[in-house]
């Protein structure tokens, strides 16, 4: 058996559920980069997990038991696929990495079709058998997905491939009231942000027919077109032009009308308030705008920029719908940040019940605090 044998602190997080131990707490290791190995503290076995000394996570731990990895993948798998199913059918975020005790790996589900990213040195020999077990659950098409700076930070190349199947289409799924074409090889991240899902079936609740919304980094269009099939007039506003034209897309799959804004969400937000145009409904998610390390700062005053933009474009009793989808800003700052805006701009705001967070099947695990990241908040402002 190859074994890794971490400090007293290592060994401490890991009894306490944590699934990292970060390079400078092993003390020594008889294995190789990518091997499964046991985890020990002197004589005393703490789990198991693979191991890579070029990461800064030098071990991740996928099981207390002793295992074999592939038992560890299909027993994980096969959890996740009954509790999430009876959630939401066949179209769900089937494993969230550390969420789902999976560390690195991430997959979902589009009906027949899944999307798997991998940052794990030691799963990467292992996707084939994952993409196997997919298979025993009704999925006849795997794609394999992966360009980010955390692959590369593992020492894995870029990838792109189907490990199984290939469809030459986009799919199509439902959500709420509203259906969406998903885009697994050409779209931002798996193909579409399913942790937004109870969010934006939220606002269809709030628009009320002719509400004028402004749906602000709307990728592929999620909000609006919620607020676009519940009667609102939409204007979408996104950089990108490929989701720019899958807005479009999914406005003609929804038979419903909206504008789309191919440019920069700030400089937008301040040229239409110049213009003097009001909303009834803003909708705020932009990109993860801190990933952690020394970037949280500029970040805040980021967001607090955006959210001053987006309150100011607000009629007298308007809604605001505003996220953030970066784990180091928490959600304490968050609330700070949106109420620091509102007093800025000189409006009085209310929250509409908690603040709300990801969707269900993106468990947090709460031993690695980093698996809660999304805040959404529904604001009232005067
Ligand atoms: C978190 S996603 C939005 C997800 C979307 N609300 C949904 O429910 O599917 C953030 C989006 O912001 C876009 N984006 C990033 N920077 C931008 C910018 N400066 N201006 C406008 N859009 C931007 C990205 O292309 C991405 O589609």
């Amino acid at each position: 058996m190859k074994t890794v044998w971490v400090n007293e602190k290592a060994a401490r997080e890991l009894k306490r559920g944590a699934l990292h131990v970060y390079a400078q707490n092993v003390l020594r290791a008889d294995a190789n980069a990518g091997d499964w190995v046991e985890i020990k503290h002197g004589r005393e076995t703490l789990g198991m997990g693979f191991y890579n000394p070029k990461s800064a996570i030098a071990l991740r731990l996928f099981t207390w038991g002793e295992e074999a990895p592939e038992d560890v993948l299909a027993r994980r798998i096969e959890e996740a696929a009954r509790w999430k199913g009876k959630l939401y059918g066949d179209t769900y975020r089937w494993v969230f990495a550390e969420g789902d005790l999976l560390p690195g790996l991430v997959v979902d589900r589009f009906g027949d079709v899944a999307v798997v990213k991998n940052q794990c040195l030691g799963l990467e020999r292992y996707l084939g058998f994952v993409a196997e077990e997919l298979r025993k659950y009704g999925v006849d098409h795997v794609y394999l997905k992966g360009k980010g700076a955390g692959r590369k930070r593992e020492g894995l190349p870029p990838v792109e491939k189907w490990l199984v199947g290939r469809i030459g289409e986009y799919v199509v799924i439902n959500e709420g009231n509203a259906r969406f074409y998903v885009d697994v090889v050409g779209g931002q991240k798996t193909g579409f942000y399913l942790d937004q899902r109870e969010n934006r079936t939220e606002l269809e609740r709030h628009i009320c027919p002719g509400d004028k919304v402004l749906d602000v980094f709307a990728s592929t269009g999620g909000f609006g077109i919620h607020a676009a099939v519940a009667g609102g007039e939409v204007t979408f506003v996104e950089l990108g032009r490929a989701a720019s034209r899958m807005i479009r897309r999914n406005l003609e799959l929804n038979g419903v009308d909206g504008k789309v804004i191919t440019a920069d969400a700030l400089k937008t937000m301040e040229k239409l308030e110049r213009k003097g145009k009001r909303y009834d409904v803003v909708v705020l998610d932009p990109p993860a705008l801190a990933k952690g390390g020394g970037d949280v700062e500029d970040a805040k005053k980021m967001y607090f920029r955006i959210n001053m933009a987006g309150i100011k474009l607000l009629k007298e009793g308007g809604l605001l719908v505003t996220c953030s989808c970066s784990h180091p800003i928490t959600p304490k700052d968050f609330v700070g940040i949106v109420r620091g805006a509102a007093e800025k701009t000189g409006r009085r705001i209310q929250m509409l019940g908690s603040l709300r967070g990801q969707a269900p099947d993106h468990s947090v695990y709460l031993p690695q605090p980093e698996t809660l990241y999304l805040k959404c908040m529904f604001a009232r402002v005067e």
